[in-house]
């Protein structure tokens, strides 16, 4: 995908009224480029705000009537506007500008400071026409959000729902034809495209039609010890250890009870033995998923560490080096192993049930850093140890992380 994206820089220009999800889109996108290798940034013109003229300011402040809220407000618009361009001359490649842009004035703005650098923005409207939505989201964010820390949930209600009331009344929708535009209605039930041309651009909208924001957890384990473990070889097709075993009996009791009353839960494992037989007491359907399996070691697979550092000490080095790069001869890279987890994470998006993953160190810690949003060189390198589920549940500003040893 790299090569394909590199030649220019981009800018996405989120478009919405509140509680529409735009910052938790605009956080996915960032994290989904910054994972496959792209670097990008969202500026967030509330954070500029709340940084610069405080997080506690009142419905009336947005107040399309309030001129001097409207002063304050484009000056932070453009302080943002200024310091993405800064990020770009830089070298920066994506850049996700995240504020309502609710009115064609900003967004002409916008596109015309775009177009003075050679720029073509895209703009991404999210649409919500259902209340339901709305109000969940409304939920969602006031408990989360930085400006109604620690205030009373029925007034953050009411005083977000009063925030709405103002932009609505100046909202235009997004409808410009000479611009490149993504409508997303009701979290992707209708997505209307305006000139979206080239590779990013619809793997982009690929990446949006399949994302939602009902809250489900997502677990994580390896499978349960197996043989190789015991004696410190990698990669292989073994089975359980007796320790193991334990595991796949601790494991499947525990999920019994915390999927109790979830209809449909998902349970992924890889082709391998050891996440099937892990996996192999549990009442649900399972899923072997080939993408899910280990890393290729290629010509060191089977071997232990010590074995290969010393039959290919180059090697040995060139892994410590970059592990994130090294490419195992005649096996995969950290990268390689990212690349074809793609679509597990599109899948994995797409789902409105809990989904179980049970896999394996490198493939783990390649997913927990797309879902956790790590650095990418930090990935390679994640604590992802035996016997252990790491429930992870996403929302708008963050990932609540909970793991759960079940040894002994
Ligand atoms: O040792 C277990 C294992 O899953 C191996 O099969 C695999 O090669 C390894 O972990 C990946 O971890 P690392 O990238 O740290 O070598």
């Amino acid at each position: 995908m790299k090569p394909l994206t590199s030649q220019k820089p981009r800018v996405l220009v989120m478009v919405g009224l509140p509680a529409r999800g735009k910052t938790f889109i605009a956080r996915k996108v960032a994290r989904y480029l910054t994972w496959l290798g792209i670097s990008a940034r969202v500026f967030n013109v509330g954070n500029y705000r709340r940084e610069h003229l405080g997080s506690r300011q009142p419905a009336a402040f947005f107040d399309p009537d309030n001129a001097d809220g409207l002063a304050a407000r484009h000056q932070m618009a453009m302080a943002a506007l200024d310091d993405m361009f800064a990020w770009l001359q830089g070298g920066g490649e994506v850049a996700i500008y995240d504020a309502t842009n609710a009115v064609k004035k900003r967004r002409d703005l916008v596109t015309d400071a775009c177009r003075g650098r050679g720029i073509e923005p895209i703009f991404i409207e999210s649409v919500c026409n259902d209340p339901d939505i709305v109000a969940r989201n409304i939920q969602a964010t006031k408990l989360t959000m930085p400006d109604y820390a620690g205030v009373d949930p029925d007034q953050a209600v009411r005083d977000f729902r009063a925030r709405i009331a103002h932009y609505e009344r100046s909202y235009e929708p997004v409808d410009e034809p000479d611009r490149s535009w993504v409508k997303l209605v009701d979290t992707g039930e209708r997505i209307v495209l305006n000139r979206i041309r080239g590779y990013l651009p619809s793997r982009l909208v690929f990446f949006l039609s399949n994302l939602h924001l009902d809250p489900r957890p997502i677990y994580l384990t390896r499978h349960g010890e197996s043989a190789f473990n015991v004696v410190g070889r990698i990669g292989g097709d073994p089975g359980l250890s007796p320790r193991g075993k334990g595991y796949s009996t601790k494991l499947c009791d525990w999920l019994h009870t915390e999927l109790a009353g979830h209809d449909d839960p998902q349970v992924w494992t890889s082709t391998l033995q050891r996440t099937r037989q892990t996996v192999a007491p549990l009442r649900f359907e399972t899923k072997p998923l080939k993408n899910l399996d280990e890393i290729d070691a290629g010509i060191c697979d089977g071997l232990t560490y010590d074995e290969i550092a010393a039959r290919w000490p180059d090697d040995y080095a060139a892994r410590k080096g970059d592990k994130l790069r090294y490419r195992y001869p005649r096996g995969e890279s950290y990268q390689d192993v990212i690349d074809r987890l793609d679509g597990v994470i599109i899948e994995l998006e797409r789902q409105r049930h809990p989904v179980v993953v049970v896999a394996h160190q490198a493939v783990l810690r390649c997913l927990y850093a797309y879902l956790t949003g790590q650095p990418r060189e930090k990935g390679p390198h994640l604590q992802m140890p035996l016997h252990t589920v790491i429930r992870l549940q996403q929302g708008a500003y963050g990932v609540d992380e909970v793991r759960v040893t079940l040894d002994g």
